[in-house]
Order: C-alpha cells, then sequence, then structure tokens
C-alpha cells in the first residue's frame, strides 16, 4: 500500500461511492449505547496492571507500531490473523467488488480469527488495540474480535496506523461494539514513530 495515497478527498469520494460507514452520520454515536461503552476520556491506565497489545495488521505497518507498544510497555503481543489472509486484490480499495470494500459495506461481516482466543484474557488490566483505518474505521475483523471478549474492568486504548486519516471515532464504534471497558480515544501512528515519542504517549496515559 502506498502510503500518503489517501487524502481526506479520496476518502469522501470513497465513502460516498461505497457508502460506507465512514461519517459519523452513519456509524452508532458513541452516546447511543450508554455508559458502559461511551470513551472514557477520564480513565487512566494503571501503569501496575497486565497489559495486552493486541493487532491486526493486513500489510505489517501497525504491526510495526505494536511492537513499539511493546517495547514501550513491557506488555505480551496478541496478533490477530485472519482465518483467510487478505491478497493484493482482497485490500483494493478502489475496487467496489473487493473483499475489503464487500466487508466494509456490510455491517453484519465478521471475518473469522483464525489465531488461538487469548485464554487469560480476564487477567490483563489494560488492553492496548492496534489495527489500519479503513474507510475511516477499523476494519471488520476488529468487530469479530471485540465481540468475543469481556472487556469488564479493563482500560482500552485503542491505535492505528493510516494513509491520512485520523483515528476519528474508530475506537470509540469498537467499544460499542465491545459494550464492555472504558475506552479512551486512542491515537494514530506513524510506523516510524520514534522510541521516545510512543514512551512520552503511554506516560501520558496513566
Ligand atoms: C481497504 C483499505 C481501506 C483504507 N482506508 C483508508 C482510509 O480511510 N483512510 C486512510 O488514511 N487510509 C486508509 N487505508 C490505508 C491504511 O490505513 C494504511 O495503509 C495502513 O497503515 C495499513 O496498515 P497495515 O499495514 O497494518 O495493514 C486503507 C487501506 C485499505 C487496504
Amino acid at each position: 500500500m502506498k502510503r500518503g495515497f489517501f487524502s481526506l478527498a479520496f476518502l469522501t469520494l470513497a465513502c460516498l461511492a461505497l457508502g460506507a460507514s465512514c461519517a459519523k452520520t452513519d456509524a452508532p454515536s458513541a452516546s447511543s449505547e450508554g455508559p458502559a461503552s461511551a470513551p472514557a476520556a477520564t480513565a487512566k491506565v494503571d501503569p501496575s496492571a497486565k497489559a495486552l497489545v493486541v493487532v491486526f495488521s493486513a500489510t505489517g505497518t501497525t504491526l510495526k507500531v505494536a511492537n513499539k507498544v511493546v517495547d514501550a510497555t513491557g506488555a505480551t503481543l496478541y496478533q490477530i490473523v485472519p482465518k483467510q489472509e487478505y491478497s493484493k486484490e482482497d485490500l483494493d480499495y478502489n475496487d467496489p467488488k473487493s473483499r475489503t470494500s464487500i466487508e466494509t459495506n456490510d455491517p453484519t461481516s465478521r471475518p473469522e480469527i483464525a489465531s488461538d482466543p487469548i485464554a487469560d484474557f480476564a487477567d490483563y488490566g489494560t488492553i492496548y488495540i492496534g489495527y489500519p483505518i479503513w474507510w475511516g474505521e477499523a476494519p471488520r475483523i476488529m468487530e469479530t474480535f471485540v465481540e468475543a471478549y469481556d472487556f469488564s474492568g479493563k482500560v482500552v486504548v485503542p491505535f492505528c496506523t493510516s494513509g491520512s486519516s485520523d483515528i476519528a471515532e474508530s475506537g470509540a464504534h469498537l467499544g460499542e461494539k465491545a459494550g464492555s471497558g472504558e475506552w479512551i480515544k486512542g491515537k494514530k501512528f506513524s510506523p516510524e514513530v520514534e522510541d521516545a515519542d510512543m514512551k512520552a504517549w503511554i506516560e501520558s496515559l496513566q
């Protein structure tokens, strides 16, 4: 994927063409589902809590950032591996019939995960959760993941990479799907983020 390709104009056009839920108007709003899933601006990460970094990365960019989160926190890494890996054709955002286009346009789409389930998920107090932005949101496979776990009592910290889009409400929308946990807004990163900048961000969450 050629980075920097996505301009806001492209994204708007893509959203219009695909009818994807990029816009807040289409997507469920954070306030519509009650306090359990609302973004908790005041939630703080407890540095003594056990931390897990969950990541889905189709082409390796977000995985790079996830590894930097691991380095800065000492957390365990869990990679979401799709049962059916995404091919180059699948990732073609210019093709309205590509797999990713079809999944994005289908709110009920839940791509299957091949990775083993996380047996000790209940033991973690902090979940860092990373994904690429696809049409302004987290990929559907992230919904497969969050709907499979109970985030009660956990602080959840989304992070993402993208061509240009911000993390926006993507984490809040995942929080709504999860239905539990204290989801903070999170942050978009460049895969070249400096270690010191990552460390500073992690500390700012505490
Ligand atoms: C299907 C698809 C849709 C995308 N939609 C957006 C988008 O809406 N905004 C954006 O800035 N980048 C978009 N991108 C670019 C990715 O977010 C970016 O390349 C990301 O860093 C890839 O991460 P990964 O290597 O971990 O999969 C899209 C990429 C794909 C494949």
